[in-house]
């Protein structure tokens, strides 16, 4: 991908930003707005009602010192977030987000609204530009086969001209079978750190039947 993505996006951190954004927007809070560092962080919550605003997000997989909520979708309770605004802050997720600030439209997809996301694309005209946020720069598998599932489920229901990548994930996603985190170093760290309930529940796919949208600065539904 040249320079930074526009049209319409989608933007892909299963382990585990974007399963805990779409875990959060279908439990209730107002929005979610992602920064990428913890000073942009507590500036941005400062603009909000302490009552209303949560301070969320993770450095090294755990919860930011000082911070709310930390980066696991089990804390993103109902009881916990319904109509608060969350500031979010992750390592990779929340920057590839903000990479795509200039996009028409940026659906955030994980494994969780999968279908959902696709009933979305094949509504859309237009082609569709697919951000993995990977891990420090680098591709991660289950990231790479969130979108090759995705890739082969749009496949199935109309041919998209795809580029490079889109053709390699698709194999790879109809190839890998198994655990869908078996060769994921970001698995095997949240696995040891205490998370390991946590990769359970964003390998569910399709739980939920919601497609968050990030524009203007703010993921809502
Ligand atoms: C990230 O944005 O790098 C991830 O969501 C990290 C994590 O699993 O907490």
């Amino acid at each position: 991908m040249d320079g930074n993505p526009v049209g319409n996006v989608l933007v892909i951190d299963v382990l585990r930003a974007t399963s805990t954004i779409v875990t959060a927007i279908y439990n209730g809070c107002r929005a979610v707005v992602p920064v990428t560092s913890v000073k942009d962080a507590q500036e941005t919550g400062q603009r909000f009602d302490r009552k209303d605003v949560l301070l969320c997000g993770e450095r090294g997989g755990r919860k930011i010192a000082g911070f709310d909520l930390g980066n696991s979708p089990l804390e993103y309770t109902r009881e916990r977030i319904e109509d608060k605004v969350l500031v979010f802050t992750t390592t990779n997720g929340t920057r590839a987000l903000k990479l795509c600030d200039h996009a028409e439209v940026v659906w955030i997809t994980s494994l969780l609204n999968l279908s959902a996301v696709k009933a979305e694309v094949l509504q859309t005209s237009g082609g569709v530009t697919i951000v993995c946020a990977g891990q420090e720069g680098k591709e991660s598998f289950e990231d790479s086969m969130c979108a090759g599932l995705l890739v082969h489920a749009l496949q199935k229901c109309q041919t998209f001209q795809l580029s490079e990548n889109a053709c390699k994930v698709q194999k790879m996603a109809q190839a890998a079978g198994g655990s869908l985190f078996a060769a994921s170093s970001h698995a095997a760290h949240l696995e040891t750190i205490g998370f390991g309930a946590d990769l359970e529940y964003c390998a569910r796919i399709d739980e939920y039947e919601i497609v968050p949208v990030y524009k203007n600065g703010i993921i809502t539904h």
